[in-house]
């Protein structure tokens, strides 16, 4: 190895966080001709991530992973394998030389949990093409990065916003949106909460409760067009004004007032409830314990609510553990749920709209 510019020569893995996803909002506006359907989502990232790394392999080796932490199925299976091979075929233009780019060995530690509606795998195949991408020093065009996450699966475009957006389309179209505004000083556009008040502060945060059932996105899907869905379009109501809202940037007080209405606005929850029925009793026990409302991110089956701030969410995070361990509390499947209070990531950045018209 003589070439100063050879990968191979980077010292040290390739690391990044997969932050995983709630929807505050999803409407499913109806199925099309290729099969996905057509969404209308506010998603936000949170501070509960994966954490994945991966390092170049000698000439001649290929793609390995490693996994700890909750168990995602066969390593072959995996997004960030196949993540990997896709960002190897994107980068070859790039990337110049008559051999491929070489072999990673990836390591991935999975604290989110997996087939939750909390889009684990799609972040951590978005993390997987980055991570690829760094270490074999290829950097792809906007648009070219968001075709190979589009490519991967529906829910990794949204993984490039770096912050909350608004999600349409298959999942493929996404715009930007900002975030918490400032509650005192002047009410302008010129004061998001990424800057003056940043997530770290009182800003609201998310209860997360994940009950040990994995459900399958597709069933869920298959369920709303078998006819298990609300009537009304409160839910596309719901998620279009929190979109015009965030996009000037909304105070905490505002969005804690609207708490109610986008747990009521995610299409997919009587399809959920089709596919695992235990969800309504389970749902119906956390709102008595919380007292407050709790809505169900994608297909679910992960459960959330809105506290004022992290401490907040902390507190009924450990409200529910002690519920649980004293029986009073019983999440169906194998296994006690999962409990966690996240915080929402809010980005520093503006990156461009993707996939959208102009
Ligand atoms: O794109 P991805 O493979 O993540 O989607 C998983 C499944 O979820 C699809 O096969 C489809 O059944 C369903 N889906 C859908 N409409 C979407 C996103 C996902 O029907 N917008």
């Amino acid at each position: 190895m003589t070439d100063p510019q050879d990968p191979a020569r980077r010292l040290g893995p390739v690391v990044r966080l997969a932050p995983a996803k709630v929807n505050l909002t999803l409407a499913v506006l109806g199925l099309r001709p290729d099969g996905y359907h057509d969404l209308h989502s506010i998603m936000v990232p949170l501070d509960l991530a994966d954490w994945l790394s991966v390092s170049i392999l000698s000439p001649g080796a290929t793609d390995t992973l490693h996994v700890n932490g909750f168990d995602p199925g066969p390593v072959a299976d995996n997004l960030v394998l196949r993540s990997i091979e896709a960002a190897r075929r994107h980068a070859r233009p790039e990337w110049g030389r008559a051999e491929p780019p070489p072999a990673l060995a990836a390591r991935l530690e999975k604290r989110i949990p997996v087939a939750a509606g909390l889009a684990g795998g799609s972040s951590d195949a978005a993390a997987a093409a980055d991570a690829a991408l760094e270490a074999w020093g290829v950097e792809l065009d906007p648009e070219a990065r968001h075709r190979l996450a589009a490519e991967l699966g529906s829910d990794v475009p949204f993984f490039l916003a770096g912050g909350p957006a608004l999600v349409e389309g298959r999942g493929d179209r996404l715009a930007p949106l900002g975030w918490l505004r400032a509650a005192t000083g002047s009410p302008d556009r010129d004061a998001p909460a990424t800057r003056d008040a940043p997530a770290t502060r009182d800003a609201p945060a998310l209860l997360l409760v994940t009950p040990a059932v994995a459900i399958s996105t597709p069933a869920v899907f298959r369920a709303w067009d078998a006819g298990a869905r609300a009537s009304g379009g409160a839910a596309r109501m719901a998620s279009a004004h929190l979109a015009e809202e965030l996009r000037r940037g909304i105070r905490a007080a505002d969005l804690m007032a609207r708490a109610s209405v986008l747990a009521a606005a995610n299409d997919l929850a009587p399809a959920a409830n089709a596919v695992e029925p235990a969800l309504v009793p389970f749902k119906r026990a956390l709102l008595r314990l919380l007292g407050r409302p709790v809505g169900l991110s994608g297909s679910g089956p992960t459960f959330w609510a809105l506290y004022a701030s992290h401490a907040e969410a902390a507190v009924a995070a450990d409200r529910v553990r002690d519920a649980i361990g004293a029986g009073e509390l019983i999440g169906p499947g194998p296994r006690p749920p999962f409990v966690a209070a996240a915080r929402i990531l809010a980005r520093t950045t503006e990156p461009a709209n993707l996939g959208r018209e102009p």
